[in-house]
């Protein structure tokens, strides 16, 4: 059967739900000229990994919200070293920033929540750079989150954000995939890996919300851990949440 055409949506999801991690990207590459790989954690080398097998100048994006850790900064290094691809690193606006942090403080989010400072540093951010694309690639995956992720499809129209052509879409290839199957494939092809993950760090986001979970504890409880279930996403996959209500 051949791929049918993204537009039709809901049958160009279910074609590629039958496929592959590594087929579900070449579709995604042959699909769309203007992709790029949204790139922060394990998974999303995995991406970089099968990308790089059908477009050697497959474009990555990571956004830098300026609160990382070290050892993830370190992890952008290595990947950018090993694939010798460029990663395009996104900031947030400063116009933005300075009189958020100047009236705020800098850890303002544990007292009235994530949602300010994550619109700050990453969803404008996102925002910007999604509307210079019509298609992302991202790392999610439905066990990563009980509450929010349990049903994301593998493509979808990205109604949170505009795309260079108005429309935006988004391939989830990793969506029906286990966090062991991702590190299943790490292990087997020498992935380069957050050194975190060495620490009891699963979920890994900025510094100050990330912490590491104990054995059997779900990843998500590493993010955000002063605030409940349902509030865990920060804005970056959008689509979630609206799909919940
Ligand atoms: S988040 O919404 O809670 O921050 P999560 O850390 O689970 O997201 O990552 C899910 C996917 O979102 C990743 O695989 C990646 O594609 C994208 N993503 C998350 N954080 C970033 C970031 N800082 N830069 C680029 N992409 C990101
Ligand atoms: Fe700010 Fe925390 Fe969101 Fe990072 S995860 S942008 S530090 S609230």
């Amino acid at each position: 059967m051949s791929a049918p055409n993204y537009q039709d949506v809901d049958a160009f999801d279910e074609y590629l739900t039958a496929l592959q991690p590594k087929q579900i990207v070449k579709q995604a590459l042959e699909s769309f000229d203007n992709i790029a790989v949204s790139f922060s954690g394990a998974e999303d080398v995995v991406l970089i990994d099968l990308a790089l097998k059908f477009n050697k100048n497959v474009k990555v994006f990571s956004l830098d919200t300026g609160r990382l850790h070290p050892e993830t900064y370190e992890f952008m290094e290595t990947v950018r070293k090993h694939y010798g691809i460029q990663i395009e690193v996104v900031s947030p606006d400063p116009a933005e920033l300075e009189p958020f942090v100047k009236e705020k403080g800098l850890f303002s989010f544990y007292e009235d929540g994530h949602n300010e400072c994550c619109a700050v540093r990453k969803i404008n951010p996102l925002r910007r750079q999604l509307k210079t694309l019509d298609a992302w690639i991202t790392g999610q995956r439905k066990d990563q989150s009980p509450g929010t992720r349990n049903s994301i499809p593998v493509f979808q129209e990205d109604s949170g954000f505009k795309g260079a052509n108005e429309k935006l879409y988004k391939f989830n290839p990793l969506a029906n995939w286990s966090s062991e199957d991702v590190w299943n494939y790490i292990k087997m092809f020498d992935v380069p890996y957050n050194k975190l993950h060495e620490n009891g760090f699963v979920s890994i986001g900025c510094q100050p919300c990330t912490r590491p979970v104990l054995p059997n504890q779900h990843e998500r409880e590493g993010r955000w851990w002063w605030e409940n279930e349902g509030g865990k996403e920060c804005g970056l996959h959008a689509t979630n949440i609206i799909t919940k209500q």
